[in-house]
């Protein structure tokens, strides 16, 4: 056994981290597993903000914000989640802000807050357009500060269930080679989340999912997996991240003529209505002949370049660079790209999942705060209240649990062992790459922003041929070394089974809900129906699906406007 921890939690990005300072200042010994250098984490690509009822520009209430959330999700989200969320997030902005993250503050020195989409007062706390890079800085100095040990280019390849409970986790050690098995007395995954499914997508190389895959394989149900958010406002062709906080600062969309077309989709919100709506519009503006490219434009001129320079410098450097456009003298062309998945591991509102001693947070969880549609701002705000409450709930069920050191049995090692040998002994059989490429495009192309039956049944089809050839990969490095053709292979087959679990559940929601839009067959809500969550459990190297009803509180169902 390569060592033994409290708790042991699996990602180094803002939930990850927030996590294991709370396992740590709960009482427990915390080992913090990476495949990334913390601060290389995904999360610090998040650009726009995070969002808390701080109050500071304008009239806001926890309520306010429970309720926008609510709205946002498309009613799919748990109530009791969101209101935990929402009551609990100032208290956590505050304690970031006591920390060190210099969020931008407004003339009369409080946190500035900016306006974002579907948000019924500016509540979206921020760093300029940095601030993610921000969070995963502090947090790791507070990592550092509690000389948390971190297990740094570590691939978490698969969980260690004994008796019903996780008690480990089996590693690919990147930097030296082999499996090393790390046990805990409690696993808490914050590895993000699967953009990588998708060709195009906001999402850093390394989101492909592992967290939710290594759960699904283990026995823990995932809920949700068919809400994919495409973001409005990605750079054409490489899928980066252009901040909702343009919009919010007062960027205008527009169409090849020039036209504000959200007003004929959005006419109160117009660019600031919930992403489904905006990608939904986006979309419907380009296959109508009135995109530019493929793209519609994203019109900052009029912000002028003070604003442009001060509040959203990153996005004018990421315009500049990777398309060519200074948006303080051109509109940047922009489309809706695949951003982040509201599904992910099903957590109660602790964290915790349906096998014991393992918790999830963050994107690869699913609580439910976001529903079928998360608001921009939520998520950072998501991967700092739920990661603390399941770094204090994992580190209580550690402490409260014998024995007193954590033990996982051998023979996990042995069989991963073996499995790995065999992968790595196969000569002849298909390189990953390919299958990688037909996934990514098969998902773009069969489900993306508008789903059709058809398109999704062929989707369907092709995932089960290249999971059947993914069975004959070949990995030619068979080297110690920061072997990344094998961590690839593994991450491939993550990808596979995650996209065969999005599929199944889509088809099988028959309405238009949040971001899964069937405009052809089922353009409706469907309340009576599918106002319930999908749950996909792993049965023989399937998924097979099921329901849960989402939990109300306060708000029932009704239209939504914006
Ligand atoms: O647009 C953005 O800055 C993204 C924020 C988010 O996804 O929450």
């Amino acid at each position: 056994m390569e060592a033994r921890h409290d708790v042991l939690v699996v990602g180094a990005g803002c939930a990850g981290m927030r996590a294991a300072i709370e396992a740590y200042d709960a009482g427990a010994d915390v080992g913090v597993i990476s495949k990334l250098h913390p601060v290389r984490s995904h999360s610090g690509a998040a650009e726009g903000g995070i969002n808390a009822a701080l109050g500071n520009a304008g009239e806001d209430s926890p309520e306010k914000h429970a309720f926008d959330t609510v709205k946002g999700s498309d009613y799919l989200g748990d109530q009791d989640a969101i209101e935990i969320f929402a009551a609990e997030a100032p208290g956590d902005i505050y304690q970031l802000d006591h920390w060190g993250c210099y969020f931008t503050r407004n003339e009369q020195g409080k946190l500035a807050q900016r306006p974002f989409g579907a948000a019924g007062s500016p509540r979206t706390v921020f760093a300029a357009d940095i601030t993610g890079h921000v969070l995963v800085q502090v947090l790791y100095e507070q990592v550092m500060k509690r000389n948390l040990m971190v297990y740094e280019e570590y691939f978490a390849w698969r969980l260690v269930v004994d008796d019903g409970a996780c008690v480990g986790v089996i590693c690919w050690d990147l930097v030296s080679g082999g499996l090393k098995l790390l046990a805990g007395k409690a696993v808490v995954l914050a590895t993000g989340g699967a953009g990588r499914i998708y060709r195009t997508t906001t999402n850093a190389y390394a989101c492909t999912g592992d967290g939710m895959a290594m759960a699904l394989r283990a026995g823990a149900p995932l809920k949700d997996m068919e809400f994919m958010q495409f973001h409005p406002t990605t750079l054409h062709p490489s899928g980066i991240l252009l901040t909702e906080g343009c919009r919010g600062e007062g960027a205008y969309l527009i169409n090849k003529d020039g036209e504000r077309f959200m007003a004929r989709y959005a006419p109160n919100a117009l660019e600031l209505a919930s992403r489904d709506v905006v990608s939904r519009a986006e979309q419907t503006e380009i296959d109508q002949g009135r995109g530019v490219d493929g793209c519609v434009l994203l019109d900052m001129r009029h912000l002028g370049a003070e604003k442009i320079l001060s509040r959203l410098p990153g996005s004018r450097e990421l315009a500049l660079t990777y398309a060519g456009v200074d948006p303080i003298y051109e509109p940047v062309p922009v489309r809706p790209g695949a951003h982040y998945h509201m599904g992910g591991v099903e957590t109660d509102v602790w964290g915790a999942t349906e096998i014991e001693g393992l918790y999830a947070a963050g994107e690869c969880a699913c609580v439910s705060v976001h529903g079928a549609n998360r608001l921009g701002g939520n998520s950072l705000m998501e991967t700092i209240t739920f990661g603390r409450r399941a770094g204090r709930a994992a580190a209580e069920y550690a402490l409260a649990h014998n024995p007193a050191v954590a033990t996982a049995p051998a023979s996990a090692l042995a069989d991963a062992e073996r499995d790995l040998t065999q992968l790595l002994d196969r000569d002849e059989g298909e390189r990953p790459w390919a299958i990688r490429e037909e996934l990514g495009s098969t998902m773009l192309e069969c489900f993306g922003v508008f789903r059709r039956e058809e398109e999704m049944q062929r989707a369907i089809e092709k995932v089960a041929s290249l999971r059947e050839r993914y069975q004959r990969v070949v990995v030619e490095d068979k080297g110690s070394v920061f072997n990344t053709d094998l961590t690839q292979a593994l991450e491939l087959g993550y990808l596979l089974d995650l996209a065969a679990c999005m599929l199944q559940a889509g088809i099988a929601r028959k309405e238009s809900r949040g971001a899964h839009a069937r405009p052809y067959d089922y353009p409706q809500r469907d309340d009576e129906n599918f106002l319930k969550h999908s749950i996909t459990r792993w049965v023989d190297g399937q998924p097979v699906l099921s329901y849960k009803p989402v939990r109300i509180t306060k708000w029932q169902p009704t239209e939504r406007s914006y």
